[in-house]
């Protein structure tokens, strides 16, 4: 099987590629060329440079070195590396958790007068799992309490870790206590991880992967916390249609693309540009402000406003490529540095938001909570004034708009189910399951990769599952590859679901009062929520009195590259469920790391890795992981 383009499946992002060429601008896929051929210590995982006698590497096929100068083998350097790489992309979710943490509890405290509590439901919601009281209490005082117990969660050196125990369900908690891999805070283990990697530290491969396997589970519990207290400060998302690819870029409008991964800042920057609409339109903006969403940002304001969705990871260059942004405005992770050197062919201005995100060649506008109003409008004036230093010869804006329908959270999902049995939503769901309308779920999720042709994989095994009758849920990257392929559109389901699948789907519609089916791809939102698909998989599986390494669900990542999603994969395998990724992880080099990972994992934990190139064959073996498991369950 083919891809349409050696570069991008995304028709939009195909021009803008073919432009780049035109207007002389490097993009990532010339970088990616540049690089050829990678370094295979890199790609195998068996350079280390933990201390200044290194740089070591093992030679895996020849007669060279066998061990680094400190005698540390091939199994050693390998797993050290992926433990250090799982810290960083925990310490990307600690940190975004903690912003809306402490956002939480200065707007308790008065001090952040831009912010509210948006969905009083949800903060009720939230304090009962992190069980606290609610009774007679203010709805402030309620919000402090759930931001003073998230907080703690962080150092906590004793007493229950809150948003575990929010997350983890109860068999899974024993399985990793009895493992002794049971995470006691997240900071800690961040350190704790980092500590064991030090030169002359620990060497035994083995004990390495078990502390993989409990920063994991620390990992899941902060991205909870980061996804549900962002739903409490900027609602729970709802279903809602808006459209995706670089179609969304509007030619007579000032276009701010916002672009990252924290909503603090993006939510602020809507609100601000809808008052100053009319300044726009005296430049001669005949639209007005134009926010479009990039990246895991552009899925946050996907999910709560409708707000369309220009680009995934790997086309964030294009969207300065068409010449109409005026401003690219960016919070942190997943920023190319090269956005600077994109932006400097054109008129765009690139803005930095966070004193500790600072992008070099960026104008950066520091971005606090206390003063969020102040510092938006310093952001949006200057986009206006980038407008006006506006080359109408170099816009060219891609014309093949593309609907898509965002945002199914958790409670979308059950307020939905609710109408179809209202004491017992997760009835039905399991009903399905049972009856083989629903074969199975896949959560998809990750990033792009120059690796990939980007959004093939995604789009290519979304179709080859639908068609067998499996639900697809996406978030973060590819949520966005499948909202700009058409894949969460009714019609979608008409075109691509089996007869099951599709009979649910338009019954879920029915119940929705949606125009069509519900989508065979359900946008769960930002690479930071899929806890949203971890606690549906939850309630599944306690209703049935199982453990996730019973349901017939399954993760894949078939286009990951970045840490995050690395640790969110391992995750997700630690919690009992099969993960196929489309890219050869740093691991080859170590059998011993290669064969846990893929195979020792599943006997002990349920879950494991499955690396799988081809597209059509990853969904072949998904859908056997399926079939493995309803058989395990007897239906
Ligand atoms: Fe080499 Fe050991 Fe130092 Fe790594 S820690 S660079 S293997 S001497
Ligand atoms: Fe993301």
């Amino acid at each position: 099987i083919q891809a349409s383009h050696p570069k991008s499946v995304d028709i939009t992002a195909q021009q803008m590629i073919f432009k780049a060429e035109l207007d002389k601008v490097e993009t990532v896929w010339d970088r990616h060329a540049a690089m050829q051929p990678q370094c295979g210590f890199g790609e195998t995982g068996l350079c280390c440079r933990v201390c200044w006698k290194g740089p070591c590497r093992i030679d895996p096929l020849g007669n060279g070195p066998k061990v680094g100068i400190c005698g540390a083998t091939a199994d050693v350097i390998v797993a050290r590396n992926l433990l250090r790489s799982f810290c960083v992309g925990a310490s990307a979710h600690t940190e975004h958790a903690r912003h809306i943490a402490h956002t939480l509890y200065e707007l308790s405290q008065n001090n952040a007068p831009a912010y509210s509590i948006k969905d009083e439901a949800k903060l009720i919601d939230v304090a009962k799992r992190l069980k606290i009281s609610t009774e007679d209490k203010e709805i402030l005082d309620i919000a402090k309490e759930v931001a003073e117990v998230s907080m703690a969660d962080f150092g906590k050196h004793h007493g229950e870790f809150a948003w575990l125990n929010a997350v983890l369900n109860p068999l899974r908690k024993e399985k990793l206590a009895s493992l002794g891999i049971l995470p006691h805070n997240l900071d800690s283990v961040v350190v704790n991880g980092l500590s064991r990697t030090h030169v002359g530290s620990e060497s035994d491969p083995m004990n390495l992967l078990l502390a993989a396997a409990r920063l994991a589970a620390a990992d899941v519990s902060v991205m909870a916390m980061g996804t549900e207290l962002s739903d409490v400060l900027f609602g729970t998302p709802m279903p809602s249609l808006t459209t995706a690819n670089l179609s969304v870029l509007k030619k007579d409008a000032v276009n701010i693309a916002l672009h990252g991964h924290n909503p603090l800042l993006c939510e602020i920057v809507c609100d601000v540009a809808a008052t100053m609409q009319e300044e726009a339109k005296k430049l001669g903006a005949k639209e007005g402000i134009n926010i479009v969403g990039v990246c895991c940002t552009g899925n946050e304001m996907m999910m709560r406003h409708g707000v369309p969705l220009a680009a995934n990871y790997l086309s964030q260059e294009l969207t300065m490529i068409t010449g109409a942004v005026e401003a690219m405005v960016v919070d942190t992770q997943c920023i190319m540095p090269a956005v600077v050197e994109t932006a400097s062919h054109y008129h765009t201005q690139v803005i930095s938001t966070m004193d500790d995100n600072k992008i070099f060649g960026a104008t950066h506008v520091s971005f606090h909570p206390e003063s969020a109003v102040e510092g938006a409008k310093q952001i949006v004036r200057l986009a206006l004034e980038a407008y006006k230093r506006r080359n109408p010869d170099k816009v060219d804006i891609p014309n093949h708009v593309q609907q898509a329908m965002g945002g199914f959270s958790y409670e979308a999902i059950t307020a939905v189910l609710k109408k179809l049995d209202n004491e017992n939503p997760i009835k039905p769901l399991i009903d399905q399951i049972a009856g083989g309308n629903i074969q199975g779920v896949v959560l998809f999720g990750g990033c792009s990769n120059t690796k990939v042709v980007h959004d093939f994989n995604y789009v290519t095994m979304s179709r080859e599952l639908i068609k067998r009758n499996v639900l697809v849920l996406a978030t973060g990257c590819a949520a966005g590859a499948l909202a700009k392929s058409g894949m969460q559109t009714s019609q979608a389901t008409l075109d691509y679901a089996g007869d099951g699948l599709k009979a649910v789907l338009a019954a879920l519609g029915d119940a929705a009062g949606t125009a069509g089916p519900l989508p065979p791809v359900l946008n769960m939102g930002s690479c930071v929520d899929n806890t949203r698909a971890v606690r549906l998989a939850n309630d599944i599986a306690m209703t049935l009195g199982v453990d996730l390494d019973m349901l017939p669900v399954c993760v894949s990542a078939p286009e990951l590259m970045s840490e995050k999603a690395q640790i969110i994969g391992t995750w997700a395998a630690v919690i009992g469920l099969p993960v196929h990724i489309g890219v050869v992880p740093h691991v080859t080099g170590s059998s011993l790391v290669t064969k846990f990972l893929t195979q020792d994992m599943e006997e002990v934990l349920g879950g494991k890795f499955i690396v799988e190139l081809d597209p059509i064959e990853a969904a072949n073996k998904l859908y056997g992981e399926i079939q493995k498991r309803r058989q395990k369950l007897g239906i």
